[in-house]
C-alpha cells in the first residue's frame, strides 16, 4: 500500500482538497479516492465509471499525513500500470502469450468489454489477465469454463491464481462432465426461457481455446453464435494449430487419439477451417483480424447488416513469423514440384 501512495504521489496531479465529503471515512473498491491531510479521511468520486477513472485501495487504510489527490484524467493512464503486476505475478504459468494477454487486456479495457465467456481455462491464466481488466474497469463478469477431468491436471489452478490476485468476484468458474458444448447448451436454455423461446444473447466477448477439433469446436461456434450479442467479438486460439505438430509431444489431445485421424485430419489446422469455411462465410460476420503470428483470429458479429459487410484481413506477422510463413510456403511448392518430376 505504501508504494500505491508513492505512485499516487509521483505520477498523478495534486489539485487541492476534496471539499466537503459526504463519504467520510469509507472507501469503494476501484472508486476513485481522494486523501486529504485534515482527519485521513476518504473521499470516493461517485462518477468514477462515466469517467474511467480506477483506483485500487480495496480498504480504509490509515495513510498517516500523506497527502494524495488525484486528476480525473490523469489516472487511467497512470494506472494502466495494472497490467505489469498482473504479468509480473502471473509468470511462467501457460498458456497465453504476453503479446496476446496485452492485445486482450488493451481490448476489454478500450472497448468496456462486460460480459466474456471463455471455453478452456487450464490455469485461468488467461482468465486472471480478463478479471485485472474487468477490475480496472470496475464492472463486468468473465465465465469460464472446462472439463472436469483437468481440475488437478492443470497446477497451479485457477481459483489459486485467482485469488493471489484478489480478482475472485469477477469470474464464475464451470467445470463440465463432456466439455463446454453442453455448457452451451445450458445457456441457450437458459436464455431462451422467455415468451417468445427466442435464445436472448448475453456475452459481449466469447474466447474459444479448447480442443480445436473440427467437430466439436464447429459445433461450439454455432452454439456460441447464438449467445453472443450484436457488435460482440469471438475470438479463437490456436489458428494454425494441427495434431501433426502436436504429435511430436503426445499421441492424443483433449480425447482425441492422433492414429485414429486421417492424414488429412491431422496436417490440416482445425481452427482454421472453421474460420474460412464457417466464420467468414456466416452473414453477420466480418471485420476479421488475423494474427498469424501469436495464433489468434478475431471476428466481428454485425447482424442484419449485410450491406455493410466488409471484410478486412489483418495478417499481424512478426518477422520471425513472416520468414517462417515464407519458408514453408516456398518448402511445399518445392515438395510439390517434386512430386510431379518423379
Ligand atoms: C490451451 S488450454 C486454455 C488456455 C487458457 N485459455 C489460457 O490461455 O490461459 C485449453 C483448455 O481447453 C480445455 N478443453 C479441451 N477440450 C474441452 C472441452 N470439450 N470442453 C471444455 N474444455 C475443454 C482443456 O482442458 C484445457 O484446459
Amino acid at each position: 500500500m505504501a508504494e500505491l501512495v508513492d505512485a499516487l504521489v509521483s505520477n498523478t496531479n495534486v489539485f487541492g482538497r476534496a471539499g466537503s465529503s459526504p463519504a467520510l471515512g469509507t472507501s469503494h473498491k476501484n472508486a476513485l479516492v481522494v486523501m486529504v491531510t485534515a482527519g485521513d479521511f476518504f473521499y470516493t468520486i461517485t462518477s468514477y465509471r462515466e469517467t474511467n477513472v480506477h483506483c485500487f485501495i480495496e480498504n480504509s487504510v490509515n495513510f498517516e499525513n500523506r497527502y494524495v489527490s488525484i486528476a480525473p484524467d490523469r489516472v487511467l493512464t497512470d494506472f494502466r500500470m495494472k497490467f505489469n503486476q498482473v504479468q509480473q505475478k502471473l509468470k511462467g504459468v501457460p498458456f497465453i502469450s504476453d503479446i496476446n494477454a496485452k492485445k486482450l487486456y488493451d481490448f476489454i479495457v478500450e472497448n468496456k468489454v462486460e460480459n466474456i465467456l471463455e471455453l478452456g481455462f487450464a490455469h485461468g491464466t488467461a482468465s486472471c489477465y480478463i478479471a485485472a481488466a474487468l477490475d480496472e474497469l470496475g464492472l463486468g463478469k468473465l465465465t469460464s469454463v472446462d472439463l472436469k477431468e483437468t481440475k488437478d491436471v492443470f497446477q497451479p489452478g485457477i481459483e489459486e491464481q485467482l485469488t493471489n490476485l484478489k480478482l475472485t468476484e469477477y469470474v464464475e468458474i464451470h467445470r463440465m462432465q463432456t466439455g463446454y458444448n453442453w455448457f452451451l447448451h445450458n445457456e441457450i436454455k437458459t436464455c431462451s426461457n422467455n415468451e417468445k423461446n427466442k435464445c436472448v444473447p448475453k456475452y459481449d466477448l466469447i474466447i474459444i481455446d479448447g480442443p480445436k477439433n473440427w467437430t466439436i469446436d464447429s459445433s461450439s461456434f454455432f452454439l456460441s453464435d447464438k449467445l453472443l450479442k450484436d457488435n460482440g467479438w469471438i475470438l479463437w486460439d490456436d489458428y494454425n494449430w494441427t495434431y501433426a505438430q502436436a504429435d511430436k509431444k503426445r499421441d492424443q489431445t483433449d480425447g482425441v487419439t492422433h492414429r485414429n485421424l486421417s492424414v488429412e485430419e491431422r496436417e490440416t489446422p482445425h481452427i482454421k477451417e472453421i474460420f474460412e469455411l464457417l466464420v467468414m462465410q456466416h452473414p453477420d460476420y466480418s471485420r476479421f483480424e488475423i494474427q498469424e503470428a501469436s495464433n489468434w483470429v478475431w471476428a466481428n458479429k454485425l447482424t442484419n447488416r449485410a450491406g455493410e459487410k466488409s471484410i478486412s484481413y489483418k495478417h499481424a506477422y512478426t518477422l520471425p513469423a513472416l520468414m517462417t510463413h515464407l519458408s514453408l510456403k516456398i518448402y511445399k511448392k518445392i515438395k510439390l514440384l517434386f512430386s510431379k518430376v518423379s
